[in-house]
C-alpha cells in the first residue's frame, strides 16, 4: 500500500512518458551489461576493485586493471582464468588454464555479478553518490544467519533501465544478533551495450586441455562472486589450520562467524594479491582473523603534536649528500655491524612508538661500543613517558619517547624487568644504569638520498609508516602498496638497511610484531614514491 502511494507520488513528480510503475517498482537487470565495482568490506577493511562483462551464457570478470580475468562460458561449463605468471628469467607470461566446471557449478546462476533482485522490494527514494536512487530491501536467513541486503539503483527513463549504483549486505548471527559481515559496493561505468570480442580467448594460449574444475580447486576468482556455494568447504578447512596453528578458541558462535567472514577476506586479498606478481607475497599469519579496530592495538603511533621536531639539526646540505650519496655502497646492513637487537614483540600492546625509537638508541650505544647490542626496556617507555604526551599501550609518538629519553635515561631490559604486554607502574628511579641521549635529529623529508646518509653514518632510524591490510599480512618480497598513504603514519619501525632487486631499491625494516612475521620479523619495502611514508619522518638520535 504503501510503496503505491509512492509509486503515485514519484509518477507525479517526474511524470514519465511510458509508465512502468502502474504495478508495482520491480527491480531486475538487463540481460546484457558491463558494470564497474569497489568492493569495501567494512569487517575486515578490504578494498577490491573489479570490471565486468555479461551476456547470457558469457561472463567475464577483470581483476587489477586486467591482469588477472576470468572467462565463463555457461552453455559449454568451461572456465578460464588468466594471469601472469612470474619465470624463473624474471619476465612475466600470460598463463591461461581452461577448467570443466563440475556438478557444483550448476548451482551457479549467471546474475552473479549483480545481486539476483527477486526478492528484493522497494523502500523509499533515497539519493546516494549525489543520484537519485531508489533503495530496495531484502531479508533472508540461512545457516544460523540473519542476512540484509540492500540495493540502491537509478531508473534511466529512456531505456527503462535499472541501473545499479550501490549495494550493502548485512549478516547478523540469528539470536544473538552480532554483526558478522558487513560489505558495501559501489557500482559505476554501468553500460547495456559493448563488443563481444572481450570474451574472446584467443590471444590467451588457453589451448584444448581443460582440468577438471573441483570444490577444491584453488582459484584466484571464483570467491569474488556473490553467490559461490564452492567456496565455503575450502573457507572451512583453511580456516581450522589457522585455528589449530595459532590456537584460537572462541568463546561463542557469533565470535566465530564474524571471525571466519573476516579471515575470508583476508584470505581473498592474500590469494588476489599474490596471484598479481607484485614482486612481494602476502600470507595468513596472526592478523588474519583481526578488525581494523583490533590491528590498530598493534600499532599505536600517535601523530606529533605540531612544532614538535628534533633538537639537533641534520648535519648535512645537499650537496653534501649527492657527494656522499656517489661513494654509497648498493647494499648496505646494519644486522651485519651487529647494530641490530633481536626481534621483539609488542603484542597487543599499542607500544609500537617504543621499538623504532629503543632500537635507534641501541643501534646508537652498538656504534660506541664496537657492536655490543644491548636490549634496552620498551616497559620503561610504556610506564613512565605519561607526562611528554604519551599513554603507554594506548599509544604515543617518537617525540614523547626522546624527550623522555633526554630527562630519564633508558634502563637495560634486563634491570627494569621484562616486557608485560600492560601498562604498569613506573619504578625508574631504582634504576642502577640509565642510558641518555643528547638529543634526537629529523632527517629531511621525501629525500631518499639523505635517509641513505642518515642511515650509514647514524642508524638504525625510527621510522613512522601507515599500515594497510595488505602490510599487515605481508610475508616476502619487496613490499609496495598503492593504498598506503605516506601521510596516515599509524605505526613506528626502525629502519636498519637498504639494498635492490630487480632494479627496485628497497629498505630493510625491523617490526615488532615477533620473529614470524614478515621474513624472520623483517620487511622489505620499496623506495618507490615514498611507499608507506618511511621517508615522511625518519629520526635518529645522538648520545
Ligand atoms: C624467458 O622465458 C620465456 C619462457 O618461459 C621465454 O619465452 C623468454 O624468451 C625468456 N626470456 C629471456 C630474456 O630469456
Ligand atoms: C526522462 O526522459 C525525458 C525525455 O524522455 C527527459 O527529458 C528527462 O530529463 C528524463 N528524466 C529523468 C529524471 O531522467
Ligand atoms: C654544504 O656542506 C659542505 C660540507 O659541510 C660545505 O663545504 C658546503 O659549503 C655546504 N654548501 C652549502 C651550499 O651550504
Ligand atoms: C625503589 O627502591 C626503594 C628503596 O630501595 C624501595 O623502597 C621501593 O619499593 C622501590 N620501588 C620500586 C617501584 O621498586
Ligand atoms: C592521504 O590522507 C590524507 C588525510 O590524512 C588525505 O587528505 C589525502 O588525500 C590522502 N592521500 C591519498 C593519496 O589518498
Ligand atoms: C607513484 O604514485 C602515483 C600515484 O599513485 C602513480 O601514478 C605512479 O605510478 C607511482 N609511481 C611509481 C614509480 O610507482
Amino acid at each position: 500500500m504503501l510503496s503505491y502511494l509512492y509509486a503515485l507520488l514519484f509518477y507525479t513528480v517526474v511524470t514519465f512518458g511510458q509508465n512502468i510503475w502502474d504495478d508495482d517498482f520491480q527491480l531486475s537487470w538487463p540481460q546484457k551489461y558491463t558494470v564497474k565495482a569497489t568492493r569495501i568490506s567494512l569487517t575486515s577493511g578490504i578494498v577490491e576493485n573489479y570490471k565486468a562483462w555479461k551476456t547470457n551464457e558469457l561472463l567475464r570478470v577483470d581483476y587489477n586493471n586486467g591482469a588477472v580475468k576470468s572467462i565463463v562460458n555457461f552453455r559449454q561449463r568451461i572456465k578460464y582464468e588468466i594471469h601472469p605468471e612470474f619465470t624463473k628469467n624474471a619476465s612475466n607470461v600470460v598463463k591461461c588454464q581452461a577448467m570443466k566446471l563440475d556438478q557444483q557449478f550448476r548451482r551457479l546462476s549467471i546474475g552473479t555479478v549483480l545481486p539476483d533482485t527477486e526478492d528484493f522490494e522497494f523502500v523509499d527514494f533515497d539519493p546516494v553518490n549525489d543520484k537519485d536512487t531508489i533503495q530496495f530491501y531484502c531479508q533472508s536467513s540461512e545457516n544460523g544467519n540473519d542476512i540484509r541486503q540492500t540495493v540502491w539503483a537509478e531508473f534511466e527513463n529512456e531505456t527503462e533501465e535499472w541501473i545499479p549504483v550501490r549495494y550493502q549486505v548485512k549478516e547478523y548471527n540469528e539470536g544473538l544478533g552480532f554483526l558478522s559481515k558487513h560489505e558495501i559496493w559501489d557500482f559505476f561505468g554501468f553500460e547495456t551495450d559493448f563488443d563481444d570480442a572481450v570474451f574472446k580467448i584467443d590471444d590467451y594460449g588457453c589451448g584444448n586441455e581443460y582440468t577438471e574444475h573441483t570444490m577444491d580447486s584453488e582459484s584466484v576468482t571464483q570467491h569474488l562472486l556473490f553467490v559461490d556455494p564452492e567456496n565455503d568447504k575450502h573457507v572451512d578447512h583453511v580456516f581450522n589450520a589457522f585455528k589449530n596453528k595459532y590456537d584460537r578458541n572462541y568463546e561463542h558462535n557469533y565470535e566465530h562467524a564474524t571471525r571466519r567472514s573476516i579471515f575470508q577476506d583476508k584470505m581473498r586479498l592474500i590469494r588476489s594479491t599474490n596471484r598479481k606478481n607484485l614482486g612481494y607475497t602476502l600470507a595468513v599469519n596472526q592478523f588474519a582473523d583481526r578488525t581494523p579496530k583490533e590491528m590498530e592495538r598493534y600499532q599505536g603511533l600517535w601523530r606529533r603534536p605540531e612544532g614538535k621536531t628534533g633538537n639537533i639539526a641534520f648535519p648535512y646540505n645537499d650537496s653534501h649528500i649527492k657527494d656522499i650519496e656517489t661513494v654509497l655502497p648498493d647494499e648496505y646492513d646494519l644486522r651485519l655491524l651487529g647494530y641490530v637487537s633481536w626481534i621483539k614483540n609488542q603484542e597487543d600492546c599499542a607500544s609500537c612508538w617504543t621499538y623504532g625509537t629503543i632500537a635507534a638508541v641501541e643501534g646508537a650505544i652498538a656504534r660506541h661500543n664496537g657492536g655490543k647490542i644491548l636490549s634496552l626496556s620498551n616497559q620503561a617507555l610504556i610506564d613512565c613517558a605519561w607526562p611528554y604526551g604519551a599513554a603507554g599501550c594506548k599509544g604515543g609518538t617518537d617525540t614523547a619517547a626522546y624527550k623522555w629519553m633526554m630527562d630519564y635515561g633508558l634502563p637495560t631490559e634486563e634491570e627494569y624487568g621484562s616486557y608485560l604486554n600492560k601498562d604498569g607502574f613506573c619504578h625508574i628511579k631504582n634504576m642502577t644504569v640509565r642510558f641518555f641521549i643528547k638529543g634526537f635529529t629529523d632527517v629531511p623529508p621525501h629525500n631518499v638520498g639523505a635517509l641513505k646518509v642518515a642511515l650509514v653514518n647514524h642508524g638504525p632510524l625510527s621510522v613512522s609508516v601507515h599500515v594497510t591490510e595488505a602490510f599487515s599480512l605481508y610475508s616476502s618480497g619487496v613490499f609496495y602498496d598503492a593504498n598506503c598513504n605516506e601521510t596516515m603514519l599509524n605505526h613506528e619501525m626502525a629502519l636498519v638497511g637498504y639494498g635492490t632487486r630487480n632494479g627496485d631499491t628497497f629498505w630493510i625494516l625491523k617490526n615488532s610484531w615477533g620473529p614470524t612475521w614478515g621474513i624472520d620479523g623483517y620487511m622489505l619495502i620499496s623506495t618507490r614514491n615514498n611507499s608507506c611514508g618511511v621517508t615522511t619522518e625518519p629520526t635518529y638520535v645522538t648520545l
